[in-house]
């Protein structure tokens, strides 16, 4: 039996799933997917992908405000962020980070969120997922402060010297479908120097869906294509990425997939 994948990162609260979440469910468990991580963008999404957790034996979720949304914060945030980080589902904060290049939110807002974000992983020992986009700096900085902190910088995109800085706090990066794409030749340079056991796969489904299937929608099935992307860039068996990255996955969120094997 082939060793299971997982997707680290899909956003299943998202629109573009409504109304046809089981069939996207069936089409992940038969591509050979043995749990997703569900994430969260906003307080809404955060309550229905705890809930939906909850019922879906291989569905977990991760709890947060994107930085996109930071504006949206509100003094209680806190606290009913705290209350879904006690269910037992809920194996991560995040979405979370600092986006600099659409400025939805300001700077200084979504740095004081990001704080507030990264405070609750340390306080209920969870791992944090880390959206970071034209803001490298400003997150190592703030990152540094919190360290030692378990997380993953997601849907990574930035040089070989900004990889090794996020992988010396520790953290995972998140490959995505952005390996697939024909013009990121310089990504795929900076992956292939990078460790295999620090890499996680992910779809960040709806988005960036993976070549040659660019312009529809993702969903978790789809990160088969990431894995064998992943394959051919490190000349490997895609079964060793799959085994891989599939234990990276399970030890950062603390996850038993001997359940889903
Ligand atoms: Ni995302």
């Amino acid at each position: 039996m082939k060793p299971i994948l997982v997707d680290t990162h899909a956003h299943l609260g998202h629109q573009a799933f409504a109304g046809e979440l089981p069939a996207v469910l069936v089409r992940a468990w038969e591509a050979g997917l043995g749990w997703v991580l569900n994430v969260a963008d906003d307080m809404v999404s955060a309550a229905a992908g705890a809930q939906l957790a909850a019922r879906e034996p291989r569905l977990f979720a991760s709890v947060g405000v994107h930085p996109h949304q930071a504006r949206t914060w509100k003094e209680e945030t806190r606290e009913e962020l705290a209350v879904l980080l006690r269910c037992p589902k809920v194996v991560a904060v995040g979405e979370t980070g600092l986006d600099y290049h659409y400025g939805f939110s300001k700077p200084a807002v979504q740095r004081q969120v990001f704080r507030e974000h990264l405070k609750l992983a340390k306080e209920h020992s969870l791992p944090v997922i880390i959206h970071a986009r034209e803001a490298d700096g400003d997150l190592l900085e703030i990152l540094s402060t919190f360290a030692p902190l378990e997380g993953v910088v997601h849907c990574f995109w930035s040089s070989a010297d900004i990889a090794r800085r996020y992988l010396d706090l520790g953290l995972y990066l998140g490959v995505g479908g952005a390996v697939t794409f024909r013009n990121s030749g310089a990504l795929r340079e900076t992956l292939r120097e990078l460790p295999l056991e620090r890499l996680l796969l992910e779809t960040d489904a709806p988005y960036l869906t993976p070549h040659p299937y660019r312009g529809r929608r993702n969903e978790p099935a789809m990160v088969s294509l990431v894995a064998i992307a992943l394959a051919e860039l490190f000349a490997i068996d895609p079964e060793e990425v799959r085994r891989c990255t599939s234990r990276n996955a399970a030890r950062l969120f603390k996850v038993d997939q001997s359940l889903f094997c």
